[in-house]
């Protein structure tokens, strides 16, 4: 994607792919990449929505400059949808690049400019609702806090009605020659999207849902987010998914994760998903926690209405990794899903005494039983197992 790509007459996406980062926040793996969009408006006056991380600001400079005639053309405006530095990492350099440009903002946003870049003069405070004639394209600022960061907002072009989404709306995986929704094959980045989602601005999911009440009645032609694919010719896809997976609606399978040094753990997993697919469920996701990279069990946590965790005992407690899944699956407050626990133990207990703990503080459905296994489960402990995945097919079906 060397060149400016249209997407009005006078509205360019301006963006990189990062096809060299491996971890998103140090901590997601980016093994498709990730896009960073940046949108350009040249109407009366030159108006740039987001910029880019500041390790691609070679390529994305040659492209606004190609735009703005080898840099003689001004750029009057940086809007900041968003600060986080994966998109306001071209910010010091661009106001070296134009002094005269208008850094424009919430009051939040302003904040964290002075904070992370130390600049505090040329700027404008811009509130929600408040709108910005560029002279032939007016844009409304939506405020829409903690979706994903505390400053937050949309711009939403009332000319075009191209919506400027910031995080919401966004993707992993790099855009591969196609930008627009009708230009790749949308099977291809779905588990990214969700995965994006889940792992991302799961989060703040009530945020998401605010956020969409307020696009409630806006004529929305064209979804524009700082990651993934520009969606133009179907923008309900998209914003039809983030209101589903911010108000927890799963799909009817189950995500099996477990831990297991020995094999015994795995072996009640391998029976609780027989008994799953005995009752008929079709959708069934296996995860060894030691080796999937819990980003991925989280986004089929989300997809799917039945979890069910199993772990070994590591030093009277849980599996390292699967003490990590818990931990990442109550922080991300993710609701309304049905829970089945099981675990084994040698010398001590204390892998099921935590998942207990875990179905506590989730407030999720217990399903029956909860087996717990002393060193290797028998015929009957089996045959439990095969009852959870019964039960829990149940369940998800109510
Ligand atoms: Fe893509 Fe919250 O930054």
């Amino acid at each position: 994607m060397h060149n400016p790509i249209p997407i009005t007459g006078d509205i360019h996406w301006i963006g990189v792919n990062d096809r060299e980062t491996d971890l998103f926040e140090a901590q997601w793996p980016l093994p498709e990449g990730v896009s960073y969009n940046s949108y350009l408006i040249r109407a009366g006056k030159t108006a740039l929505i987001d910029t880019v991380k500041k390790t691609h600001l070679t390529q994305f400079l040659k492209k606004l400059k190609g735009l703005v005639a080898g840099g003689r053309e001004k750029v009057d405006y940086l809007i900041i949808n968003h600060m986080e530095p994966d998109h306001s990492g071209a910010v010091p350099v661009l106001k070296q690049l134009f002094p005269e440009m208008t850094i424009v903002g919430n009051k939040k946003t302003l904040e964290l400019v002075k904070d992370f870049y130390g600049i505090e003069v040329g700027t404008m405070t811009i509130a929600d609702g408040d709108v910005l004639d560029l002279g032939g394209h007016a844009l409304r600022f939506i405020l829409t806090p903690m979706v994903h960061w505390p400053e937050t907002m949309m711009t939403y072009d009332e000319t075009s009605r191209v919506l400027f989404s910031g995080d919401a709306f966004g993707s992993f995986k790099t855009l591969d020659g196609g930008l627009f929704d009708d230009e790749i094959n949308i099977a291809r980045y779905d588990d990214e999207i969700l995965r994006y989602f889940s792992n991302i601005v799961g989060k703040y999911s009530p945020m998401v849902q605010k956020a969409m009440a307020r696009l409630q009645g806006i004529d929305i032609g064209v979804v524009a987010s700082t990651h993934g694919p520009v969606w133009r010719k179907a923008p309900n896809y998209i914003l039809d998914r983030y209101d589903l997976w911010s108000r927890y609606i799963a799909e009817p399978g189950v995500v099996v994760a477990y831990a297991s040094m020995y094999g015994s753990t795995l072996e009640m997993a391998e029976a609780v998903s027989r008994g799953l697919s005995l009752a008929g469920v079709k959708e069934i996701r296996m995860h060894d926690v030691a080796r999937t990279h819990p980003s991925y069990i989280i986004r089929d946590a989300w997809r799917y209405k039945g979890i069910v965790l199993g772990s070994c005992t590591y030093e009277i407690g849980l599996f390292p990794a699967m003490r990590g899944l818990v931990e990442l699956l109550e922080e991300k407050g993710l609701k309304n899903r049905c829970l089945g626990i099981f675990g084994s133990f040698g010398w001590t207990g204390g892998a099921v005494r935590n998942l207990k703990s875990f179905v506590e503080k989730s407030a999720w459905s217990l399903v029956e039983p909860v087996v717990e296994v002393k060193c290797a489960p028998d015929e009957h402990q089996l045959e439990e197992c095969v009852a959870l995945g019964r039960n829990m097919a149940g369940a998800i079906s109510d």
